[in-house]
């Protein structure tokens, strides 16, 4: 039997290569199993949970579509929606809420890292953001969620709650404990400007990530700059133990090309980083630049794009809206 794929993507600005190599890869790679049933969600919801403003975040909605398209991913093989046209998922994540414990919502870490250190100012959405995640996989049945590692404790936390509200309620097997889909090696794609840090939207300079949406010439500039050490390439793991910067290039370049960072350092042992930054770039513009131009033609093509979101958002209501039909019943409503 196949897999029910569900996962989500917040619309918040670019997409950036942490994004396609930690999630965006593996969708597309289910997504050509024809036996998994896959569900993609833009989750605008979740993007609220920070300051958006009102007009880029519908064109991020777009955008967002646009990526997975151009990534890949075959929209007569999936359903692609948005979460907030999609009722039940608000629902279903106050309801949720009232099953997950605060000291549970209390130990998630990116929220202590999102939040920073003014924690009293953060929306209240921002700290139970991941109840709706919880929500938004559980509606559908989903057996298996592809993330990046960052994502993993949250998804912990979907299963604890799944298994609360189906003991709490008597109902054994009600919500289907999910399993994430996490890769082994290369799961956290670090910033090309410090290697301890997670590439991610946030960070201010654009110089730390690459987005799906940059040229060639951006993408090589990026790479030339891409901190570094003094050291020459590694011939071994050991090596990279305290080199970030390194290890991250050299993950990000093994993924590219379907291959193992062993095998990467067997390939560059002896030569130097500016040789390694070279064939870095061209596996770069090889595989983005594609992506990157699909985005922009398809930008043009709004029409095409509504649709999609139309179609997907009529299958998901159909699904969720029975779910949270019977989540009444089970409550007492
Ligand atoms: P979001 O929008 O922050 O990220 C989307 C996906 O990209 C992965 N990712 C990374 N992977 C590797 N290295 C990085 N530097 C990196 N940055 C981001 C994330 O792990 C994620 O898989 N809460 C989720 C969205 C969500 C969701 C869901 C996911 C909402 N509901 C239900 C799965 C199932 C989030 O904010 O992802």
């Amino acid at each position: 039997m196949g897999k029910k794929i569900f996962s989500g993507v917040q619309p918040t600005g670019n997409l950036h290569l942490g994004n396609y190599l930690g999630a965006i890869k593996n969708f597309v790679e289910l997504n050509n199993d024809k036996h998994n049933h896959c569900i993609f969600c833009v989750v605008d919801l979740h993007a609220i949970t920070t300051k958006q403003d009102p007009k880029e975040l519908r064109n991020n909605i777009r955008e967002t579509l646009a990526s997975f398209l151009a990534s890949g991913i075959n929209p007569k093989r999936s359903i692609i929606f948005n979460q907030s046209r999609v009722s039940a998922h608000s629902e279903a994540a106050w309801i949720l809420s009232c099953t997950a414990r605060t000291g549970w919502l209390s130990r998630m870490t990116q929220f202590k890292e999102k939040a920073g250190k003014d924690k009293e100012k953060a929306s209240v959405g921002l700290y139970s953001y991941p109840v709706l995640m919880a929500a938004d996989i559980l509606l559908y049945d989903s057996t298996h969620v592809p993330v990046g590692d960052d994502q993993k404790q949250h998804l912990e936390l979907c299963r604890d709650i799944a298994q609360r509200f189906n003991s709490d309620f008597e109902v054994e097997d009600f919500f289907k404990v999910p399993e994430p889909i996490i890769q082994k090696e290369f799961s956290r794609i670090m910033s090309l400007k410090d290697g301890t840090k997670k590439m991610s939207k946030s960070e201010l300079s654009d110089l730390s990530r690459i987005n799906l949406t940059d040229d060639a010439d951006q993408i090589i500039n990026k790479i030339k700059k891409a901190k570094t050490d003094s050291f020459p390439m590694p011939s071994s793991k050991e090596e990279l133990k305290d080199r970030p910067e390194a290890k991250n290039l050299m993950g990000i370049y093994s993924n590219l090309i379907n291959s193992t960072l062993e095998k990467t350092i067997i390939d560059f042992s002896g030569k130097n980083f500016s040789e390694f930054k070279n064939s870095l770039s061209q596996v770069l513009v090889e595989k983005i630049v594609p992506i990157s131009e699909e985005i922009k033609k398809l930008l043009t093509e709004k029409n095409y794009l509504d649709k999609i979101l139309q179609d997907g958002h009529e299958k998901a209501n159909e699904i969720a809206s029975e779910k949270v039909k019977k989540i009444h019943e089970i409550v007492g409503f």
